[in-house]
């Protein structure tokens, strides 16, 4: 019961005590035991053993999950906590209890860190008769695909054979409350199937939901010099009370040009200021197609709908509705109307927050470069970034806030690698501001690059001012086509390797902005060329050393 050299202990204390000592040490003890009781009951449940998962873009579903995992160990459960791009997809047939967290991006997909299992569970039909789960879906009822990747998920493990413990439940952006109830309910449904009384008190706290601003352009000039192949705009906004942390974004929901709603009114000879009602609100036809529906670049889907209502057999292609409407016409108002009832919202697009509160207090800059592409030989703009671009100073834009919890500077004493070509600048711009603002003393490495020094260097002067200031340590640059072979961050980071090296060995933290791709994935390769070659590691070790970077919260990318 009580191992001899503690005995021996406490043979010592008793002989050495009076009565009146030992009286009240047994005093003691009594209370001691029976308040560790109280503060401490043992949680009675058959459920001994659950795994929470999350697969998370912007970390909100990783939030969610870990709080789940707090609130069940507390409760006495042994939890399991991953995220999905760690998770042994293999395991899913051995697991009794699951939990799953998931968020939905693109055009209704998974997060890029849930593709993995998604696609297993999709591509394998395996047994799961033994699993008893459920999913709680964030999503954004501004897009279309509202939750698509939790339904898709949930009803994929039903088919598998698994039991859902509660049926899918879907969050939008203020998912605070729905996800506290959500948990409160699946630890009841938990409890039924143990017979246990548990008692989980879930703080509440109040659900604060999209806020929506309205600022105002203060600045929208474009930073590209002459005789360059691109147009980046630097934006200003003013919005007062604004709140954001850098690694945050701007969502913001374009307009349609007016031109083109004219030429879709006039294609089908319907008045502009004939009242129309969507979603419990009554808009003119105008003010609908300019500011709610989306009317370019159908999707597929949609292209079927109208398809349906004009009766006609059209490839499933995507098309801008305009055209579509030119090569199969709409046959009168009634159709029209049919028409705009099967049309999509406009879906927010996302921009990186290029400035710091500290820096600029009430502001919010962007820097914006306008996407150009070209359609049957002629070049055309994209919505947001052409609508973005074109606006006057003082013309008013409403935006939100989109928080990226998974992508932040770290405290102020450590050091931080920033590779950002292109646009990829725009967050590092507010890192920079932030750090200098707030006297951080970490040190600043920033990899930047785009096509030409001469016209293509964005925030040239600033970098320069900031590296004279000693708030940038350290600017790589590379443009890739000022000389005959292209050369671009990586071979950058290649050609600094060893220091690079010692930077992350003394703790650095590694953040990468951009295109998604071949960008991240060039860099993503240098990277592991840097630590193999100055780690003295194989390829498998190097990546497992970039994995653990990961792990640790010290290589972050925001990429698109
Ligand atoms: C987290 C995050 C941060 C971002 N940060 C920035 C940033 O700081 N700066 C920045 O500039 N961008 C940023 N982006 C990208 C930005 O959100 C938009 O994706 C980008 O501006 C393009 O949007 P758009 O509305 O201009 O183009 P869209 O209209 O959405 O068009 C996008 C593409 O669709 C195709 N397309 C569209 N219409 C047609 C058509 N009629 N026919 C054929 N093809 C068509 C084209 O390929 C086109 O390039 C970020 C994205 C994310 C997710
Ligand atoms: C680029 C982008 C695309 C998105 N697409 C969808 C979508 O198709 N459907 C949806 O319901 N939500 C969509 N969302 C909203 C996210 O699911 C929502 O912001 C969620 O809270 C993000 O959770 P996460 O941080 O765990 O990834 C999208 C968000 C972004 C940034």
């Amino acid at each position: 019961m009580i191992a001899e050299t503690k005995f021996s202990k406490l043979r010592e204390l008793i002989e050495d005590s009076s009565e009146k000592e030992l009286i009240w040490i047994n005093g003691y003890l009594t209370g001691l035991v029976s308040a560790k009781a109280i503060a401490e009951p043992t949680p009675q449940s058959l459920v001994q053993k659950l795994t929470v998962v999350f697969g998370t873009d912007t970390g909100n579903s990783k939030r969610i999950a870990t709080g789940f995992g707090q609130q069940l160990k507390k409760s006495g459960t042994q939890v399991k906590l991953q995220g999905l791009d760690q998770y042994r997809v293999t395991d899913l047939v051995k697991e009794e209890y699951l939990l799953l967290v998931i968020s939905t991006h693109g055009d209704g997909e998974p997060p890029a860190a849930a593709k993995k299992f998604y696609e297993y569970i999709h591509s394998n039909s395996l047994s799961l008769t033994n699993l008893k789960y459920a999913v709680l879906a964030l999503g954004d009822t501004a897009y279309p695909l509202f939750c698509k990747a939790g339904e898709d998920v949930d009803l994929r493990l039903k088919e598998l054979g698994a039991t859902q413990l509660l049926p899918l439940e879907k969050c939008d952006t203020d998912f605070e409350d729905t996800s506290k109830t959500w948990l409160g309910n699946i630890l009841k449904t938990l409890d039924s199937t143990s017979g246990a009384a548990r008692v989980i008190s879930i703080p509440s706290k109040k659900t604060r939901g999209k806020k929506i601003y309205t600022g105002a352009i203060i600045t929208n000039t474009n930073l590209n010099g002459r005789g360059s192949a691109k147009q980046t705009h630097h934006i200003e906004l003013s919005a007062n009370g604004v709140e954001y942390e850098p690694g945050d974004s701007l969502g913001v929901v374009p307009q349609n040009p007016s031109g083109l709603i004219e030429a879709v009114l006039t294609t089908v000879g319907v008045n502009g200021n004939k009242k129309f009602s969507y979603r419990n609100e009554e808009y003119s036809f105008y003010d609908l197609l300019r500011k709610k529906l989306n009317i370019t670049y159908l999707p597929e889907r949609v292209v079927t709908k109208y398809a349906k209502i004009v009766q006609q057999e059209i490839p499933s292609i995507r098309m801008d509705l305009f055209n579509l409407m030119k090569i199969y016409p709409v046959k009168d108002e009634a159709q029209f109307e049919e028409v705009v009832d099967i049309l999509d919202p406009i879906t927010p697009r996302l921009y990186s927050i290029a400035s710091s509160l500290k820096a600029h207090e009430n502001e919010v800059h962007l820097t914006i470069v306008k996407n150009c592409f070209y359609v049957n030989g002629e070049i055309r703009s994209g919505l947001c970034s052409d609508y973005l671009t074109n606006l006057q100073t003082e013309a008013p834009v409403e935006f939100y806030v989109h928080k990226n919890s998974e992508f932040k500077l770290p405290s102020s004493d450590k050091d931080i690698i920033m590779i950002g070509p292109g646009t990829g600048i725009a967050p590092f711009r507010a890192f920079i501001e932030e750090r200098n603002a707030s006297g951080a003393n970490g040190r600043n490495w920033l990899f930047y690059g785009d096509q030409h020094f001469e016209s293509d260097f964005l925030y040239q002067t600033e970098i320069q001012n900031y590296l004279q200031l000693g708030a940038l340590t350290q600017v790589d640059v590379a443009f890739s086509r000022d000389q005959a072979e292209k050369i671009y961050v990586q071979h950058k980071i290649l050609k600094k390797g060893k220091e690079f090296f010692n930077w992350l060995e003394s703790g650095a933290h590694l953040y990468v902005c951009g295109a998604k791709s071949p960008m991240s994935d060039d860099v993503e390769q240098a990277l592991i060329q840097v630590i193999e070659k100055f780690g003295e590691k194989n390829s498998e070790q190097a990546q497992s050393y970039l994995n653990q970077l990961k792990e640790e919260g010290r290589y972050q990318k925001d990429v698109y």
